[in-house]
């Protein structure tokens, strides 16, 4: 088999390894202990977490499997700053402008995952290493499975992670519950009572995970080809077993299937985004047809719950598009952050150079109608740290007037999965804040300390045996 070894290199799991190890080594933890499938794999991710460390971790002895298991590869946002090639402070600058350049897949015949197929009756995911992350799954979940169809109509593709339940040797329970395009493909599928055709791709770079969490783009462009433009050349594809399905030729395991129609099965608990047990599904069910996978192949995990490998590629996505979307019509808008203790989802918080009384309120209502996860949106000045909570709440709580400044938007679309979304209509009511201080009329000053004053200081307090 001929591969171009530098493309496939620079775009798939192996090759982002390869650039951790290289360049940042203290960024990955080899374990080479025995782990057990059962809770090991994704607590010692929240175990790092606690102790302020988000490396790659590399399972490499795992209890009854031959397979690795790879794990946390979008913890840290040093490491996606690499793979776009610039540094942390510019990721979210960077990942907006570049996922707008869109570039046309290249698709070439042969690829590392050919080398074994399993099919028929031969078909056993119980064989695949995959972990039971918390307490309260209902089973263990395949985490970082990337699904890839077509619209029944148009036959553009797309591709997103959807929680897999393991169910029996070729049966996963799905939640299409994020409700776009996945969510959208089975439903036209359903309407002509077809079941849809799915190829799951495991062992990916964080470059398609970060381009496959973009939703706001036109209808005919591929996630393929916004991937694409994240490594900033053409994605490498090869045509799989289903329908005439393109998957990449970097990853490790592909699994061939399809979505049936009309049939629900119960799916969950499963430890989500949020941080909590959740008990809501959309209670689809994948059947596995066909295997194929490098003779190596190394099992892909993300952590689940609220850790970073779940959640820090959403905050910078929800903040690369809610700046896109912002930036249309309000210049004077700076940035955009979505911390990852609102589960990378539920709160933006959006830093302008207020012009005009009424522009946080157009930016709330921009921002608002850009996610519909976002539920709550606060719109500071330009002199406040969005990425410093502290100063966040210092301005709410020192230039918010409840009264004229909070205003509240009932009965929206909120997310399935949030706790506060009503259990049957999903809706919920969302919240503007502004805490901008009035255009145009005097304001309490805000107290500083000059630059050369703290120079001057730290210089004291050096030579007192202060270390700062
Ligand atoms: C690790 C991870 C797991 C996810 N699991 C699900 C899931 O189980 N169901 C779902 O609907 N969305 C899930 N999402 C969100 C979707 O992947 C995301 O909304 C994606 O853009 C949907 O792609 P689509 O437009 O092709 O449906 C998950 C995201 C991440 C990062």
């Amino acid at each position: 088999m001929s591969h171009d070894l530098t493309n496939l290199d620079r775009q798939s799991l192996r090759g982002f390894l390869q650039l951790v190890e290289r360049e940042f080594p203290d960024e990955i933890l080899r374990i080479r202990e025995p782990v057990r499938t059962h809770l090991d794999i994704t607590s010692i991710v929240f175990e790092l977490e606690r102790a302020g460390k988000s490396p790659v971790v590399v399972y490499e002895n795992v209890e009854g499997s031959s397979m690795p298991i790879v794990t946390n590869i979008a913890g840290n946002r040093k490491l996606l700053a690499a793979c776009l090639g610039v540094c942390v402070a510019d990721l979210p600058t960077a990942f907006r402008e570049r996922c707008q350049r869109f570039i046309p897949c290249e698709t070439v015949s042969s690829a590392p995952w050919q080398e074994l197929t399993i099919e028929g009756d031969d078909v056993d995911l119980t064989a695949l290493p995959i972990p039971l992350h918390f307490a309260i799954d209902a089973a263990p979940y395949i985490t970082a499975g990337q699904l890839a169809a077509r619209d029944p109509i148009t036959g553009v593709d797309t591709t997103g992670f959807h929680r897999l339940m393991l169910k029996g040797k070729n049966r996963l329970g799905v939640s299409l519950h994020s409700r776009r395009r996945m969510w959208e493909f089975h439903r036209r599928a359903e309407e002509r009572g077809q079941s849809l055709p799915v190829a799951v791709t495991l062992g990916i770079h964080p470059l398609h995970y970060m381009g496959s969490m973009v939703y706001a783009y036109p209808p005919q462009v591929r996630k393929y080809e916004i991937i694409g433009g994240l490594f900033g050349e053409p994605y490498l594809l090869a045509r799989c077993g289903v329908q005439d399905l393109e998957v990449p030729v970097g990853a490790e395991i592909i699994i061939e299937g399809e979505i049936l129609p009309h049939v629900k099965e119960p799916e969950g608990p499963f430890s989500e985004f949020t941080g909590y047990a959740s008990y809501r599904s959309t209670q689809n069910v994948f059947i596995a047809h066909r295997i194929r996978m490098r003779r190596d192949a190394i099992y892909h995990s993300v952590a689940s719950g609220m850790s970073k490998d779940h959640i820090l590629i959403s905050c910078v996505t929800r903040e690369g598009e809610i700046l896109n979307s912002l930036k249309r019509n309000l210049p004077n808008v700076i940035s955009v952050h979505v911390p990852h203790t609102t589960c990378g989802a539920f709160m933006a918080f959006i830093k302008m150079k207020k012009t005009a009384q009424g522009e946080p309120q157009q930016a709330i209502l921009a921002a608002l109608g850009t996610e519909f996860y976002t539920k709550h949106v606060v719109v500071v000045d330009e002199d406040i740290d969005i990425f410093d909570l502290n100063d966040v709440m210092w301005a709410v709580a020192t230039r918010v007037r409840p009264e004229t400044d909070i205003f509240f938007i009932p009965g929206c679309k909120g997310a399935i999965l949030d706790p506060t979304s009503d259990p049957e209509t999903f809706t919920l009511t969302k919240m503007g804040i502004d805490a901008t201080r009035p255009q145009g009329k005097d304001f309490a000053e805000r107290l500083i300390i000059s630059e050369e004053q703290r120079r001057r200081t730290r210089e004291i307090l050096r030579k007192s045996g202060v270390a700062l």
